[in-house]
């Protein structure tokens, strides 16, 4: 049995990435903050993918919770290891700097920066171990070019792309690979309120992109073909140019 941990897996982006990795043969541990219902149609996808997984319940801004959660799963599976890993656990808190609040700036870094530290870094020795890991991190536009009214979205996507970087210079001689996944405006929960519209006007494929696709790019990084693929940010945005 394979496994494969998907952060913020109870819907969006992170749903159709458990859904495509349950295709390619992974038992997919779905973690979540607190939406079980909405995890439980995951899980369900997954099974009908013909795959199987199970809930994994946590806070990945809570390091305490997540370091409980992820040593109770190997303690009970001690000759299996998680050897794919993809953070997308994200929170948007637009506003202008001038304005932001301490909770709008820690609660966005917390999430999307200082999740990763907490989620990966006690998954990696056995990926270390085994000699073949995938961590995946999924960033943005944002973190590329900057987008006023998100210095914390942006710095906390920047941060990770930076991450990212280091770390696959840290583990590529033991086959683990790290790379970074940055889509423009996809279609999801976190997009629902801006103004498609007028957006895709700037989008020379003229749409927002679909879960599937950034899904789709996630399972070529986590397969072997990407084996000699590390350390890279690959843009999924309809031609977007940053
Ligand atoms: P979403 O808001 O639909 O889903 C985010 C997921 O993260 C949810 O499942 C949520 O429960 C989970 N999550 C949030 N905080 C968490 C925490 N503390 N612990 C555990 N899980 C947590 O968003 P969407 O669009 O699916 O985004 C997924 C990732 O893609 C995020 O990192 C986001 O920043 C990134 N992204 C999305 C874009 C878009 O256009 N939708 C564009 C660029 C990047």
């Amino acid at each position: 049995m394979k496994y494969a941990l998907v952060t913020g897996g109870s819907r969006g982006i992170g749903r159709a990435i458990c859904i495509q990795l349950a295709g390619m043969g992974y038992h997919v541990l779905i973690n979540y903050r607190h939406n079980d219902a909405e995890a439980l149609v995951t899980l369900q996808a997954v099974r009908e993918k013909g795959s199987d997984g199970e809930l994994m319940k946590c806070d990945v801004t809570d390091q305490a919770q997540v370091s409980a959660v992820l040593s109770g799963w190997m303690q009970s599976h001690p000759d299996q290891y998680i050897e794919v890993v993809v953070n997308n656990a994200g929170i948007r808190k637009d506003n202008l700097l001038l304005w932001m609040t301490d909770e709008e700036w820690t609660g966005v870094l917390n999430t999307g920066l200082n999740g990763f530290f907490h989620v990966t870094q006690p998954l990696l020795k056995n990926m270390l171990v085994k000699r073949f890991g995938r961590i995946i991190n999924i960033v943005s536009l944002s973190g590329i070019k900057g987008l006023p009214g998100q210095t914390n979205y942006s710095a906390a996507k920047g941060g990770l792309i930076a991450a990212t970087k280091a770390l696959a210079q840290e583990t590529a001689k033991k086959q683990v690979t790290v790379n970074a996944v940055a889509p423009g405006f996809i279609r999801t929960d976190m997009t629902e309120q801006l103004n498609e519209n007028e957006l895709k006007k700037l989008i020379p494929a003229g749409r927002f992109g679909e879960p599937e696709e950034v899904a789709a790019l996630v399972g070529f990084l986590a397969s072997p073909a990407a084996s000699y693929i590390t350390g890279e940010v690959i843009s999924i945005n309809g031609g977007l140019y940053t």
